[in-house]
């Protein structure tokens, strides 16, 4: 979900306004998933490396996170989606660890769209952890193995990556995962990224031939 902070320069507003518009993208984006029975949605809302923002954005995100997870258990509930966290949530304050655990809970029996919230998430973190429980353990180092204890264990490789505002590229992001995930760019900023952007994108997967290396 990248575009925020440019989306609120190109308004003349702060880039916290950007972050707020971008939240409620992401809550349309989420219903949308739900509506269209995609089983697995997985939102990069804070990376490992955005904890270097300056100390009062970095606040604001948290802030913001935090309403979010409270405010929206209804919305969740009511569409049966699972939410997730997947990250380093050592680094998160004990009142977002409690509201990330207690949603966690409400939500485990849904069986809708499983929703997984990236927060001060890094794939070459969560790559090295992976590995450093593996040699600690009397288990051996096979690819399966390895995706059992990377923080997504138990849910499938991404069919589709969609990246919003511009930038061409990963970013430390499921790393392990996306090996063969078919890649979607647009230029539209997260803020303005729509219901109706999210179905193009998915239109475009669906025209992609999917041969994992076979002819
Ligand atoms: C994405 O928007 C939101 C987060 C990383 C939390 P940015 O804040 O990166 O916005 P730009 O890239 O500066 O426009
Ligand atoms: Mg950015």
């Amino acid at each position: 979900m990248d575009g925020n902070g440019r989306w609120a320069l190109a308004q003349d507003k702060k880039r916290t306004e950007g972050h707020k518009k971008g939240g409620e993208a992401a809550k349309q984006v989420i219903t949308q998933c739900a509506k269209l029975g995609v089983k697995y949605l997985t939102l990069f809302a804070f990376s490992a490396e955005n904890w270097n923002r300056p100390t009062q954005e970095v606040g604001f995100l948290m802030d913001l996170l935090l309403l979010y997870i409270k405010r929206e258990v209804t919305t969740l509930t009511k569409n049966n989606i699972k939410f997730s966290v997947i990250g380093d949530l050592s680094k998160l304050d004990d009142k977002t660890k409690k509201a990330v655990n207690d949603l966690q809970n409400k939500t485990s029996n849904n069986t809708g769209l499983h929703l997984q919230v990236a927060i001060s998430y890094g794939a070459r973190q969560e790559i090295v952890n992976a590995a450093q429980k593996i040699a600690a353990s009397e288990q051996g180092f096979t690819t399966d193995n390895f995706a059992k204890h990377l923080y997504t264990n138990n849910v499938p490789d991404p069919d589709l990556l969609i990246r919003t505002g511009g930038e061409l590229r990963i970013s430390n992001f499921l790393l392990w995962q996306l090996a063969y995930t078919e890649l979607y760019f647009t230029k539209t900023l997260w803020p303005d990224f729509t219901a109706d952007d999210l179905n193009k994108a998915i239109d475009e997967f669906k025209s992609r031939e999917r041969r994992y290396g076979n002819v």
